[in-house]
């Protein structure tokens, strides 16, 4: 990644570029504006597989010759896709059984993308072949600056090589038979199996599977589609191996556990489309990029996609309005991405997205949106320094894909309403609001460095996970806890000698039984210092053994016993949440108990609109999220505006939706780099 760095100066600009819409005059059109936006490098032929290989094994390279060379004689990089996530219609009709066969029993059927069995050994031999064929050609061709292998990973598929395929896996997996009835618990409703043969896809729509099938389920989907990536990295790596290697993830994306394919890559990229009309998408937007740079142990990340303006895909599809663009791309830029790229560069005259928004759009450059992004491009090469930095939280969550599907995926749940990232949300607005940084971990991270761990919901979680998380609060980390955590083990499977089987020890209490509320159910809450609140949804009877009640309900059958519990664990703190308390209650109790273990946000006061991030020790990112009110913030250092190059000390004032990054320190009367960090640390306000 650092060759790739050097070689775009710093941060990459640009998008995927789908030339093969258009015909040559437009290709010359395209780059002289790309020129004047700054861009640098572009995705290419993410979907082009029929323009590539019209019909079986003959190939139409020219165009994509003549644009590579156009590209590079440009100056502009190219992150040349393989197609493979849009197989030809040759290919379907030659081979029907590439179509996924969907969950209710039917075939994809062809006219979208992503229509491929992962497991299909016809699919994987088409899609090498065309992987080795652009790997032949361009592997050397000096506008190859990263490989996009496919696009967003993500089907699902029933088919009987699926089938297969997931025998496979589970043999590898559990090597015997018996070891796998064991794991599925297949006594219950006589489901023993007697050969490997027998074992089919959790293909029936009819009603609910066994849970532990269907769980090494989502994790074979995951593993598959990650072969598929895998396959078509190492053909390209096998012509060249210095070029980085990576594919576009999606937010919250359920079907593909991204801590597995993280180390695969060189770098992680994200595809993001917060929507502007939904207040809170950038807090959302926020954790995804805490996640992404947490992915790679803090390594920089690559945002791959956004939208420029309006999308097309929902309902209503609202527009940026001016200046949000550029606001979300510095916030992506403050949480550790080293690009900032669209989808897509030249809006399409028709097919599906023919609506969605381009950096040059149909109204053409003296359009607003491409007046804001030729002003990005400018921003972008001030803020070249900020490439390759990264920054790292003392606070951490987790976020665990096995635990999404346990609670999501596997029914028969006290209640099957939860949404995993809902409730991940609820635990990292509040420390958001309040500008305390956080890093996002796996249930098998190096806690080590974390002062506390945050952990939302952990139904399911593996016994790795469950020592690690003991083994930090013994050496005297905090952990926060919320309710139906360390109920079942990897198997699903409910651990025993009761409620919560991996953490009974852990928050000090016993739990006879989940108590989920009924619907409108609400309970009145009072904290020991007096502070009274409500909670709804969920409740545990839970009997304290050495916890100590830190809230109690007040009403109901469950009155005056604990509803938060804190216990002492090793040197360490826990606080326990058995209800799901008014959110901003809930808020609160938890931002004290983070500043309870010596976690202060420098930014302590500034209004929560404004996103406060530093970002490699130096550059301070300050980001209005008010589209109405301008905010001023007091700077108790001077540094240097970088997009205006002013100096700046004791205040600096953002308009509505503006945003700035200041480098710390970068003026002539600014504190020397340790000054800034000490102050900083220490907890002065801005
Ligand atoms: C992404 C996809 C792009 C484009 C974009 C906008 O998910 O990778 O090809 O479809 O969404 O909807």
């Amino acid at each position: 990644m650092a060759a790739f760095r050097s070689r775009v100066g710093g941060l990459a600009y640009g998008g995927d570029y789908n030339p093969e819409q258009w015909d040559p005059a437009v290709w010359r059109e395209d780059v002289r504006l790309m020129r004047e936006a700054g861009v640098n490098v572009v995705s290419l032929g993410v979907f082009a597989w029929a323009s590539l290989e019209p019909e079986p094994g003959t190939y139409a390279f020219g165009w994509l010759d003549e644009v590579m060379d156009l590209l590079h004689g440009n100056g502009i990089a190219v992150n040349l896709a393989t197609p493979t996530a849009a197989p030809p219609v040759w290919l379907t009709q030659l081979h029907p059984e590439v179509f996924p066969i969907m969950a209710d029993g039917e075939p994809f059927g062809f006219g979208s993308r992503l229509h491929y069995d992962p497991s299909s050994p016809i699919y994987r031999r088409y899609a090498a072949a065309i992987t080795t064929k652009l790997a032949e050609r361009y592997s050397y061709h000096p506008a190859l600056a990263m490989w996009h292998i496919s696009n967003e990973y993500g089907p699902t598929a029933y088919n009987p090589a699926s089938s297969v395929a997931f025998r496979e896996w589970l043999r590898r997996r559990y090597g015997s038979l018996d070891a796998l009835n064991e794991a599925w618990t297949t006594r219950f409703w006589g489901q023993v199996y007697t050969s490997w043969e027998q074992i089919e896809v959790p293909n029936i729509p009819r009603s609910w599977s066994n849970p532990a099938r269907r769980l090494d389920f989502k994790r074979f989907t995951s593993d598959a589609l990650l072969e598929c990536f895998v396959a078509e990295r190492d053909i390209v790596r096998s012509f060249r191996d210095d070029i980085p290697v990576m594919t576009n993830f999606m937010r919250f994306y359920r079907h593909a556990d991204y801590w597995r394919w993280a180390p695969e890559e060189d770098a992680v990229a994200l595809d993001i489309y917060p929507d502007p009309a939904d207040p809170s998408s950038h807090i959302s937007a926020a954790f995804q990029y805490d996640l992404f740079r947490s992915l790679k142990g803090g390594q920089p990340w690559m945002l791959m996609e956004q939208a420029a303006s309006a999308v097309s895909q929902w309902k209503l599809n609202v527009v940026k309005e001016p200046g949000r663009m550029l606001l979300g791309s510095l916030q992506a830029l403050s949480r550790g991405a080293d690009s900032v790229m669209f989808f897509q560069w030249r809006a399409s005259r028709g097919g599906q997205e023919r609506l969605h928004s381009a950096m040059l759009p149909h109204s053409g450059p003296s359009s607003r949106t491409f007046r804001e992004v030729v002003e990005l491009g400018r921003e972008l090469r001030l803020l070249s320094g900020v490439a390759g930095t990264s920054s790292r939280a003392d606070v951490a969550i987790l976020f665990d894909w096995n635990g999404w599907w346990g609670l999501e995926e596997t029914y028969g749940l006290p209640r099957n309403d939860f949404s995993y990232a809902d409730t991940v949300m609820r635990h990292y607005t509040p420390l958001w609001r309040e500008h305390v940084p956080l890093d996002v971990v796996s249930a098998s991270s190096d806690l080590s460095p974390y002062k506390v761990l945050i952990v939302p919901n952990a139904y399911l979680i593996d016994d790795v996970g469950v020592s690690g998380i003991q083994e930090f609060a013994r050496n005297g980390g905090t952990v926060i806890m919320s309710f139906f955590s360390g109920v079942v083990d990897s198997c699903n499977r409910v651990r025993p000698d009761g409620y919560p089987g991996a953490f009974r020890e852990l928050i000090g209490a016993k739990i006879d039984e989940y108590w989920p509320a009924r619907p409108a159910e609400t309970f009145t809450v009072e904290f020991t210092d007096g502070r009274v609140t409500t909670s709804t949804w969920w409740r545990e009877d839970l009997h304290l053994e050495t916890g100590k009640p830190l809230a109690v309900y007040q009403d109901g059958l469950l009155s005056g016993r604990a509803a938060v519990v804190e216990n002492t664990f090793g040197s360490g703190r826990v606080v326990y949440f058995a209800t799901l308390l008014e959110e901003s209650a809930f808020g609160e109790v938890l931002v004290d108990a983070v500043r309870e273990a010596g976690v202060e946000s420098p930014f302590a006061g500034v209004p929560s609109h404004v996103e406060c991030t530093i970002r490699g020790d130096k550059y301070l990112f300050l980001l209005n999220h008010s589209a109405d009110e301008p905010t001023t913030v007091p700077l108790t250092f001077a540094g240097i505006d970088l997009l205006t190059g002013a100096e700046v000390a004791e205040e600096i004032t953002l308009a509505p939706l503006g945003a700035t990054v200041i480098e710390i320190g970068g003026g002539k009367s600014g504190p020397q780099p340790d000054d800034r960090t000490t102050r900083i640390a220490s907890g002065a306000s801005l």
